[in-house]
Protein backbone atom coordinates (compact mmCIF):
# COMPACT_ATOMS: atom_id res chain seq x y z
CA UNK A 1 0.00 0.00 0.00
CA UNK A 2 2.90 2.54 0.71
CA UNK A 3 4.14 2.89 -2.37
CA UNK A 4 0.50 3.49 -3.95
CA UNK A 5 0.54 7.00 -1.71
CA UNK A 6 2.64 9.29 -4.03
CA UNK A 7 3.71 12.30 -2.11
CA UNK A 8 3.52 15.82 -4.08
CA UNK A 9 6.70 17.87 -3.77
CA UNK A 10 5.59 21.57 -4.50
CA UNK A 11 7.58 23.13 -2.38
CA UNK A 12 9.98 26.44 -3.94
CA UNK A 13 13.12 25.68 -1.92
CA UNK A 14 15.53 22.61 -2.04
CA UNK A 15 15.94 22.69 1.71
CA UNK A 16 12.05 22.53 2.54
CA UNK A 17 12.07 19.84 -0.31
CA UNK A 18 15.35 17.05 0.86
CA UNK A 19 13.86 17.89 4.89
CA UNK A 20 10.96 16.50 3.55
CA UNK A 21 12.07 13.43 1.86
CA UNK A 22 14.05 12.85 5.27
CA UNK A 23 10.93 13.18 7.32
CA UNK A 24 9.09 10.76 5.03
CA UNK A 25 10.80 8.16 6.00
CA UNK A 26 8.37 5.55 5.02
CA UNK A 27 6.84 7.09 1.89
CA UNK A 28 8.30 5.02 -1.19
CA UNK A 29 7.07 7.36 -4.33
CA UNK A 30 7.39 11.42 -4.60
CA UNK A 31 6.40 13.65 -7.63
CA UNK A 32 7.95 16.00 -9.10
CA UNK A 33 6.76 18.69 -10.67
CA UNK A 34 7.44 21.67 -12.64
CA UNK A 35 8.16 24.15 -9.92
CA UNK A 36 10.76 21.64 -7.68
CA UNK A 37 11.97 20.51 -10.66
CA UNK A 38 12.91 24.06 -12.84
CA UNK A 39 13.76 25.17 -9.60
CA UNK A 40 16.12 22.39 -7.86
CA UNK A 41 15.61 19.35 -9.98
CA UNK A 42 18.75 17.53 -10.37
CA UNK A 43 19.48 18.27 -7.03
CA UNK A 44 15.78 17.09 -5.51
CA UNK A 45 16.38 13.78 -7.80
CA UNK A 46 19.94 12.72 -6.98
CA UNK A 47 18.85 12.98 -3.20
CA UNK A 48 15.71 10.96 -3.66
CA UNK A 49 17.61 8.63 -5.76
CA UNK A 50 20.20 8.40 -2.96
CA UNK A 51 16.80 7.33 -0.73
CA UNK A 52 16.18 4.74 -2.79
CA UNK A 53 12.83 6.21 -4.09
CA UNK A 54 10.43 6.12 -6.68
CA UNK A 55 10.22 9.15 -8.61
CA UNK A 56 7.18 10.52 -10.12
CA UNK A 57 8.34 12.97 -13.19
CA UNK A 58 5.10 15.33 -13.46
CA UNK A 59 6.12 17.64 -16.61
CA UNK A 60 3.00 17.12 -18.59
CA UNK A 61 4.44 16.85 -21.87
CA UNK A 62 2.60 18.24 -24.50
CA UNK A 63 4.69 19.38 -28.01
CA UNK A 64 4.92 18.25 -31.63
CA UNK A 65 5.36 14.47 -31.50
CA UNK A 66 9.32 14.89 -32.76
CA UNK A 67 9.85 17.56 -29.69
CA UNK A 68 8.20 14.94 -27.38
CA UNK A 69 10.29 12.24 -28.70
CA UNK A 70 13.18 14.13 -27.15
CA UNK A 71 11.54 15.43 -24.29
CA UNK A 72 10.62 11.61 -23.27
CA UNK A 73 14.19 10.70 -24.27
CA UNK A 74 15.95 13.66 -22.18
CA UNK A 75 14.19 12.31 -19.05
CA UNK A 76 15.41 8.82 -19.28
CA UNK A 77 18.77 9.89 -17.34
CA UNK A 78 16.66 10.96 -14.23
CA UNK A 79 15.18 7.00 -13.86
CA UNK A 80 11.48 8.11 -13.46
CA UNK A 81 9.02 5.70 -13.05
CA UNK A 82 6.06 7.54 -14.20
CA UNK A 83 6.58 10.61 -16.72
CA UNK A 84 3.23 12.44 -17.84
CA UNK A 85 1.93 13.54 -21.08
CA UNK A 86 -0.63 15.21 -22.22
CA UNK A 87 -3.28 13.37 -24.31
CA UNK A 88 -4.58 16.44 -25.99
CA UNK A 89 -1.61 16.25 -27.68
CA UNK A 90 -2.39 13.88 -30.08
CA UNK A 91 -2.13 10.38 -31.31
CA UNK A 92 1.27 10.68 -32.94
CA UNK A 93 2.55 12.38 -30.33
CA UNK A 94 1.48 9.99 -27.73
CA UNK A 95 2.92 7.37 -30.16
CA UNK A 96 6.31 9.26 -30.27
CA UNK A 97 6.43 9.12 -26.67
CA UNK A 98 5.53 5.49 -26.34
CA UNK A 99 8.14 5.12 -28.84
CA UNK A 100 10.75 6.71 -27.26
CA UNK A 101 10.50 4.90 -23.52
CA UNK A 102 9.74 1.80 -25.29
CA UNK A 103 12.35 -0.84 -23.49
CA UNK A 104 12.83 1.26 -20.76
CA UNK A 105 12.39 -1.08 -17.98
CA UNK A 106 10.21 0.06 -15.01
CA UNK A 107 8.94 3.43 -16.73
CA UNK A 108 5.58 4.12 -17.43
CA UNK A 109 4.10 6.99 -19.50
CA UNK A 110 1.04 8.27 -18.26
CA UNK A 111 -1.27 10.31 -20.15
CA UNK A 112 -3.08 12.93 -18.34
CA UNK A 113 -6.78 13.27 -19.31
CA UNK A 114 -8.50 16.74 -18.69
CA UNK A 115 -7.27 19.06 -15.72
CA UNK A 116 -8.88 18.55 -12.86
CA UNK A 117 -9.12 22.74 -12.50
CA UNK A 118 -10.95 22.99 -15.69
CA UNK A 119 -14.73 22.79 -15.59
CA UNK A 120 -16.98 22.20 -18.48
CA UNK A 121 -17.41 25.96 -19.27
CA UNK A 122 -13.66 26.10 -19.13
CA UNK A 123 -13.79 23.24 -21.62
CA UNK A 124 -16.25 24.76 -23.96
CA UNK A 125 -13.73 27.96 -23.85
CA UNK A 126 -11.19 26.02 -25.63
CA UNK A 127 -13.05 24.53 -27.88
CA UNK A 128 -14.19 21.09 -26.61
CA UNK A 129 -17.76 20.65 -26.37
CA UNK A 130 -18.31 17.64 -24.05
CA UNK A 131 -18.83 17.26 -20.57
CA UNK A 132 -16.20 17.06 -18.45
CA UNK A 133 -16.51 13.00 -18.09
CA UNK A 134 -16.86 12.10 -22.14
CA UNK A 135 -14.08 14.44 -22.82
CA UNK A 136 -11.85 12.22 -20.34
CA UNK A 137 -13.63 8.75 -21.67
CA UNK A 138 -12.49 9.94 -25.42
CA UNK A 139 -8.87 10.78 -24.21
CA UNK A 140 -8.16 7.34 -22.62
CA UNK A 141 -9.60 5.50 -25.83
CA UNK A 142 -7.04 7.47 -27.90
CA UNK A 143 -4.37 7.07 -25.40
CA UNK A 144 -5.47 2.85 -25.45
CA UNK A 145 -5.36 2.98 -28.95
CA UNK A 146 -2.02 4.46 -29.12
CA UNK A 147 0.11 2.51 -26.72
CA UNK A 148 -0.70 3.54 -23.60
CA UNK A 149 -2.79 2.00 -20.38
CA UNK A 150 -2.10 4.89 -17.58
CA UNK A 151 -3.85 7.70 -17.01
CA UNK A 152 -3.94 10.25 -14.55
CA UNK A 153 -7.61 11.25 -13.84
CA UNK A 154 -10.39 13.10 -11.22
CA UNK A 155 -11.24 10.93 -8.73
CA UNK A 156 -14.63 11.47 -9.84
CA UNK A 157 -13.60 9.11 -13.51
CA UNK A 158 -12.24 6.28 -12.22
CA UNK A 159 -15.14 4.27 -12.22
CA UNK A 160 -16.53 5.45 -15.63
CA UNK A 161 -13.15 4.78 -16.74
CA UNK A 162 -12.41 1.09 -14.83
CA UNK A 163 -16.10 0.52 -16.03
CA UNK A 164 -15.50 1.26 -19.81
CA UNK A 165 -11.51 0.43 -20.35
CA UNK A 166 -11.96 -2.77 -17.71
CA UNK A 167 -9.83 -2.89 -14.50
CA UNK A 168 -6.37 -3.41 -16.30
CA UNK A 169 -5.74 0.31 -16.60
CA UNK A 170 -3.68 2.16 -14.81
CA UNK A 171 -5.67 5.22 -12.85
CA UNK A 172 -3.52 7.76 -10.66
CA UNK A 173 -5.30 10.55 -9.23
CA UNK A 174 -4.91 14.00 -7.55
CA UNK A 175 -7.74 15.66 -5.92
CA UNK A 176 -7.22 13.93 -2.74
CA UNK A 177 -8.06 15.06 1.03
CA UNK A 178 -8.55 13.01 3.73
CA UNK A 179 -11.47 14.20 6.09
CA UNK A 180 -9.10 16.00 8.64
CA UNK A 181 -7.39 18.26 5.63
CA UNK A 182 -8.27 21.59 4.19
CA UNK A 183 -9.52 20.99 0.95
CA UNK A 184 -7.18 24.32 -0.81
CA UNK A 185 -7.51 24.74 -3.98
CA UNK A 186 -9.10 21.74 -5.14
CA UNK A 187 -12.74 21.32 -5.53
CA UNK A 188 -14.24 17.81 -6.43
CA UNK A 189 -12.33 15.79 -3.27
CA UNK A 190 -12.58 12.19 -2.77
CA UNK A 191 -10.81 10.90 0.84
CA UNK A 192 -7.84 8.18 1.02
CA UNK A 193 -10.67 5.50 0.92
CA UNK A 194 -13.08 6.40 -1.15
CA UNK A 195 -10.99 6.61 -4.14
CA UNK A 196 -9.17 3.77 -3.23
CA UNK A 197 -12.82 2.37 -2.89
CA UNK A 198 -13.32 3.85 -6.08
CA UNK A 199 -10.24 1.66 -8.03
CA UNK A 200 -7.85 4.45 -7.75
CA UNK A 201 -4.16 2.17 -8.03
CA UNK A 202 -2.12 5.45 -7.25
CA UNK A 203 -2.96 8.57 -5.02
CA UNK A 204 -1.34 11.73 -5.72
CA UNK A 205 -1.40 13.57 -2.11
CA UNK A 206 0.27 17.14 -1.62
CA UNK A 207 -0.42 19.97 0.70
CA UNK A 208 -2.45 17.51 3.36
CA UNK A 209 1.18 15.87 4.10
CA UNK A 210 3.84 18.46 2.64
CA UNK A 211 1.43 21.05 5.01
CA UNK A 212 1.06 19.18 7.87
CA UNK A 213 2.60 19.68 11.36
CA UNK A 214 3.93 16.18 10.97
CA UNK A 215 4.35 15.19 7.28
CA UNK A 216 4.78 11.49 8.87
CA UNK A 217 2.39 11.69 10.64
CA UNK A 218 -0.12 12.56 8.11
CA UNK A 219 1.44 9.96 5.96
CA UNK A 220 1.07 7.07 8.56
CA UNK A 221 -2.83 8.11 9.06
CA UNK A 222 -3.38 8.18 5.05
CA UNK A 223 -1.48 4.84 5.13
CA UNK A 224 -3.40 3.89 7.70
CA UNK A 225 -6.96 5.24 6.27
CA UNK A 226 -6.26 3.05 2.94
CA UNK A 227 -5.00 -0.34 4.33
CA UNK A 228 -7.10 -1.01 7.23
CA UNK A 229 -10.75 -0.99 5.76
CA UNK A 230 -12.00 -3.14 8.05
CA UNK A 231 -12.00 -0.65 10.79
CA UNK A 232 -14.99 1.27 8.88
CA UNK A 233 -16.79 -1.83 9.96
CA UNK A 234 -18.12 -1.66 6.11
CA UNK A 235 -16.20 -5.09 5.12
O1 LIG B 1 -1.60 19.67 -2.73
P1 LIG B 1 -2.47 18.76 -3.56
O2 LIG B 1 -2.81 17.45 -2.87
O3 LIG B 1 -3.69 19.46 -4.09
O4 LIG B 1 -1.54 18.37 -4.80
C1 LIG B 1 -2.04 17.66 -5.91
C2 LIG B 1 -0.95 17.51 -6.90
O5 LIG B 1 -1.51 16.88 -8.05
C3 LIG B 1 -0.31 18.79 -7.40
O6 LIG B 1 1.06 18.49 -7.67
C4 LIG B 1 -1.04 19.11 -8.67
O7 LIG B 1 -0.24 19.80 -9.62
C5 LIG B 1 -1.35 17.71 -9.20
N1 LIG B 1 -2.47 17.64 -10.09
C6 LIG B 1 -3.76 18.03 -9.75
N2 LIG B 1 -4.78 17.91 -10.67
C7 LIG B 1 -4.53 17.40 -11.88
C8 LIG B 1 -3.24 16.99 -12.23
C9 LIG B 1 -2.22 17.13 -11.30
O8 LIG B 1 -4.00 18.47 -8.63
N3 LIG B 1 -5.52 17.24 -12.74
Amino acid sequence: MKDRIITALDVDNIVEAKALVDKLAEAVFFKVGLQAFLGFGNELITHLKSKNKKLFLDLKFKDIPNTVYGAVKSSLKYTPEFLTIHLSGGAAMIKQAVAAAADVPGLSILGVTVLTSLSAADLKDIGVALAPEDAVLKLCELGLNNGLNSFVCSPLEIAPIKKRFGRDVVLVTPGIRPEWAAKGDQQRVFTPKMAVEAGSDYLVIGRPITRSESPHDAFIKILDEISCPVRTGRR
